[in-house]
């Protein structure tokens, strides 16, 4: 399976800081907003992958991230010329993903606690629903009694449950033909919830609810930035251990060695980033 982070977009929400550098390459707490759903991607066993950024910025972000050799996986990049929606991932994306399935990550989401498994393999979509306070927002999943999605809106006014599709989408490899034949939405955009909705259709989707337990949270804003950048302090402190980070999924999926995240953590040291790689390194768990 292949790997998608789209990290292009506009940050309207983001004004005037998103003016000047992508939304995606801002911090949240001790790291940039991407490290956190390309450790997510590696989580979930994706080796390949591929960034799609502005134009403006893809320079940045190959700088930070490099071809991924580092992390023991491969990393591409491609731009997206104007933000045309969600969708279009699978439009620029295709000759990448070729005859494989594909996971879809929002570069600015952030999941912590879910493992994501037997994934390799999907048959037809797989996405995710979580409860949220502002469903009208997102997409919105409409369930049936006994928990089969029935409809998914895309922010709807009245929404029909409390469900989001969180930022993260497991398509089979017909994603790329029917991302060519949906059209653009009032708003403009090739909407991922249209190729859901056609998933749907065929009755080839499947919706997991993830439970309150797990953590998703987007950062679009300034206030759910401050929050995520919060959440992440606070758990990390409490615990030690570190929360979205590539060198430690890398890591734990055997793409490298103690030896090698120790060697990674060494730029790192004054920012207190690099000391929580170098425990992971050591082995030290408490
Ligand atoms: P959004 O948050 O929906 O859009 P945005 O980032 O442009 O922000 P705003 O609404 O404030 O203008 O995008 C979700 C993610 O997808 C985010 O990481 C940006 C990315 N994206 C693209 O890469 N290309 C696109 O065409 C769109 C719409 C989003």
């Amino acid at each position: 399976m292949k790997g998608i982070i789209l990290a292009g977009g506009s940050g309207t929400r983001l004004y005037p800081v998103t003016q000047g550098i992508s939304k995606q390459l801002m911090p949240i707490y001790d790291k940039p907003m991407i490290f956190y759903p390309l450790s997510t991607l590696i989580q979930a066993g994706i080796t390949e992958i591929l960034i799609i950024t502005t134009p403006e910025d893809s320079q940045n972000f190959t700088r930070l991230l490099g071809d991924g050799a580092h992390l023991g996986i491969s990393l591409s990049y491609a731009v997206q010329d104007q933000p045309l929606g969600l969708a279009h991932a699978f439009i620029i994306g295709a000759d990448f993903v070729g005859d494989d399935s594909v996971a879809l990550v929002l570069g600015d989401n952030i999941f912590h606690g879910i493992t994501f498994d037997e994934l390799d393999d999907v048959d037809g979509g797989l996405v995710f629903a979580y409860e949220v306070s502002d469903p009208q927002r997102y997409g919105v999943v409409e369930f049936d009694a006994s928990g089969h999605a029935l409809s998914i809106e895309e922010k709807p006014t009245h929404p029909l449950s409390s469900y989001a599709v969180v930022g993260l989408y497991f398509y089979d490899n017909t994603v790329l033909d029917i991302a060519q034949n949906i059209s653009p939405s009032q708003r403009g955009e090739l909407e991922i919830t249209a190729i859901n909705e056609e998933y749907l259709r065929r009755g080839k989707l499947q919706v997991r609810k993830l439970s309150p337990g797990n953590v998703w949270l987007d950062t679009g804003t300034f206030d759910s930035m401050s929050e995520a950048a919060a959440y992440v302090e606070v758990l990390q402190k409490r615990t030690g251990q570190v929360i979205g980070s590539p060198e430690v999924a890398a890591f734990e999926h055997g793409l490298i060695s103690a030896a090698q995240l120790s060697q990674l953590a060494q730029p790192y040291m004054k920012s207190g980033y690099g000391v929580l790689l170098e425990k992971v390194a050591a082995g030290d768990k408490d």
